[in-house]
């Protein structure tokens, strides 16, 4: 039977560290978040960020802008918080409503002030090992696999799911911790004899209890980023947790896996902008 990677438990650990840090330094950290519209699921992710920074004793700024807010008056917004000297990161919930231009939003954040990792000198400055701030989803499963004594050197880490948020920063921090990375995707080819080849397998695909004991090597380690209501209203993740967990050697549940690991990474790159920002805010 499969070892439980506890992230409630390894997310509550990063954020007594963050606490930690923020007491004995005396941090003094400002968090604005902007959430545009009222989507259920991005209201409770929004609290949930809010909470833990209440927590730790980051300052948390929220915005919220009605669902028909201007592309214009978001970027403006964004770039005031940018100048704002007493702001340390600054966090736009996505999606945002079809009729604004994500990418352009995101590339408007100051790469100082980027805590989620998604601006484009973020995501460079990560491939070519250079400081930058790490999208926290794919930053977080690197803590979950650490803290539970997963060795990732050498090891063949099949990733499935090419997304800019998880699957490609993912490969990223898996080759920089010396892993042979995969990355599979829709048209990959036999994906089943892919994924039977890792060591560590990652799963980002978005379709619910996806991945069976098929596609996962005895003893492997497997790790689900999705997260699904199923036909009950219960959470699921992209992988049939009953039918792999007796072959797996380790493997995440959902919900109490990755999911509390993004808002834990989150609040560590928080007290990281001050030295990411190296001044250039
Ligand atoms: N929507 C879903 N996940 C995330 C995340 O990690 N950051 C932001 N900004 N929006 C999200």
């Amino acid at each position: 039977m499969a070892k439980r990677i506890d992230g409630k438990m390894i997310s509550a650990q990063v954020k007594d560290e963050c606490k930690k840090r923020v007491e004995e330094e005396g941090l003094n950290v400002t968090l604005a978040v902007i959430q545009v519209g009222s989507d259920p699921a991005s209201t409770v992710y929004v609290g949930n960020k809010k909470k833990a920074c209440e927590y730790i004793g980051i300052c948390s700024r929220p915005y919220e802008l009605p669902e028909d807010t201007t592309e214009e008056s978001l970027l403006e917004l964004v770039e005031k918080l940018n100048r704002d000297d007493s702001v340390d990161g600054i966090l736009v919930q996505l999606p945002l409503p079809s009729h604004i231009d994500e990418d352009r939003v995101i590339r408007t954040i100051s790469p100082a002030k980027d805590v989620d990792g998604f601006h484009p000198q973020s995501v460079g400055a990560l491939s070519i090992g250079q400081p930058g701030f790490v999208s926290c989803t794919p930053a977080g499963i690197i803590q979950l696999l650490k803290r539970s004594g997963v060795e990732i050197d050498g090891k063949e880490c099949v990733i499935v799911g090419r997304s800019n948020i998880v699957g490609k920063p993912m490969a990223m921090l898996m080759l920089r911790e010396n892993a042979t990375v995969t990355v599979c995707h829709s048209h990959t080819a036999n994906l089943k004899e892919v994924t039977k080849r890792a060591d560590i397998l990652i799963v980002a695909i978005g379709r619910p209890r996806f991945i069976t004991r098929e596609y996962v090597k005895e003893g492997a380690v497997v790790i689900d980023v999705g997260i699904h209501r199923n036909e009950d209203n219960k959470l699921c993740g992209d992988v049939n947790f009953e039918d792999v967990e007796p072959v797996a050697s380790a493997i995440t549940p959902v919900p109490g896996g990755v999911g509390p690991m993004t808002v834990a990474m989150l609040m560590n790159n928080c007290l990281e902008a001050k030295n990411i920002a190296g001044g250039s805010k």
